[in-house]
């Protein structure tokens, strides 16, 4: 393993923006001190003081389903929870490798959770700055000789003490193509991934079949990804659950008869072309809005109370083309069609 850079406090030692100010809870030793053998540390309100509920419960609350995902998250916390009351001891652990792998449909959540994912390992002290840095190929990889590493670098810089998130990471490799640029991109990222673990997650998301391919030709690549984490696309019921929250977080509430149309909406718009999971969900509700608005504004007389301003009818989703169009052919793709 890499040695930590000159600067950087032990892996374990606090760096929120409380660091330095107040020691962790329990600790009657300033910060850097190690404990005696037989002292003993307070789990809970290290934890209690981390604030890594807020971000677990917020994960639990706002996100419906991927239980697995959930599961993971709570494994890390509880790892590096665990690791910073090691360091206390002077018992240091292997700095862990948090660089991941996120494969799933569009829309099943990977940006959001991989958002989530960064505000943790902040508060875990894992990573300075928490913030997310989300690119694709064309971010990193240039037209010209001597384009690409200048524009990795710098993308790389700007993540620095927080998460870089690569979407559709497959296509920085090119098979059909040796001296393609992308191969000079993942190279810098496998030494970034390698060198400065420390101060950088990288995560890699996508579909997964692709990416199951693109590890396989880089094997340098696959073997610095300790953790790959499968979004599996929603059920009809989750579908319903995750619109009944966006509905409620921009105060409006379904009728129940517009549950039941919802309901069927969700079932047929699910096995359409180009469903996006919990995207299409948005977005049937952003256009059962306007539906609403045009309505209730039409309607006579032009009086109306909070509630007609609050519920959503079964024509705010009738009108939608998803009940006018024959469902697809068994079978028929509904990805977009990979880039050339
Ligand atoms: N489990 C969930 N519960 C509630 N809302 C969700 C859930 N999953 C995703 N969303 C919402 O759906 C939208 C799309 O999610 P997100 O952008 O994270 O998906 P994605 O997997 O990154 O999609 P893509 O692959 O297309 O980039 C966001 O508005 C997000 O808040
Ligand atoms: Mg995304």
């Amino acid at each position: 393993m890499p040695p930590d850079p000159p600067g950087r406090p032990p892996f374990g030692a606090p760096t929120g923006p409380s660091a330095g100010t107040a020691p962790p809870a329990g600790a009657e030793d300033g910060p850097g001190e190690t404990l005696a053998d037989d002292a003993t540390v307070d789990l809970r309100s290290a934890r209690l003081d981390s604030g890594v509920d807020d971000v677990l419960d917020g994960l639990d609350r706002e996100l419906v389903g991927l239980e697995p995902v959930k599961t993971r998250l709570r494994e890390i916390a509880a790892l590096l929870l665990v690791d910073q009351q090691r360091a206390r001891f002077g018992l240091t652990s292997a700095q862990p490798n948090l660089h991941m792998s996120f494969t799933g449909g569009p829309g099943t959540g990977k940006t959001t959770v991989a958002c989530r994912m960064a505000e943790l390992l902040k508060r875990l002290g894992y990573l300075r700055r928490g913030h997310l840095v989300a690119v694709t190929r064309e971010d990193l990889v240039g037209q010209y000789v001597g384009h690409t590493a200048p524009k990795t670098s710098e993308i790389l810089k700007r993540a620095m003490g927080g998460v870089l998130f690569i979407d559709e990471a497959y296509y920085l490799y090119r098979a059909d193509n040796e001296r393609d640029y992308g191969q000079e991109s993942i190279e810098i990222l496998l030494q970034v991934m390698e060198n400065q673990r420390q101060d950088l997650v990288v995560i890699l998301a996508g579909y997964k079949d692709q990416m199951d391919a693109f590890f396989q030709s880089n094997p340098g690549m696959s073997s610095r990804i300790a953790h790959h984490i499968d979004f599996p696309d929603y059920t009809v019921g989750e579908l319903e659950a995750i619109g009944a929250l966006m509905v409620s977080a921009v105060g409006y509430r379904l009728s129940p008869a517009a549950r039941a149309t919802f309901r069927d909406y969700l079932t047929r718009r699910s096995r359409q072309p180009r469903f996006a999971n919990a995207r299409s969900v948005r977005n049937a509700v952003e256009r059962a809005r306007l539906r609403h608005a045009n309505r209730i504004l039409a309607q006579e007389p032009a009086a109306v109370t909070k509630d007609d301003l609050m519920r959503l009818e079964p024509d705010d989703f009738l009108a939608s083309r998803v009940f006018s169009e024959r469902p697809p052919a068994p079978g028929a793709s509904e990805r977009p069609a990979p880039v050339p």
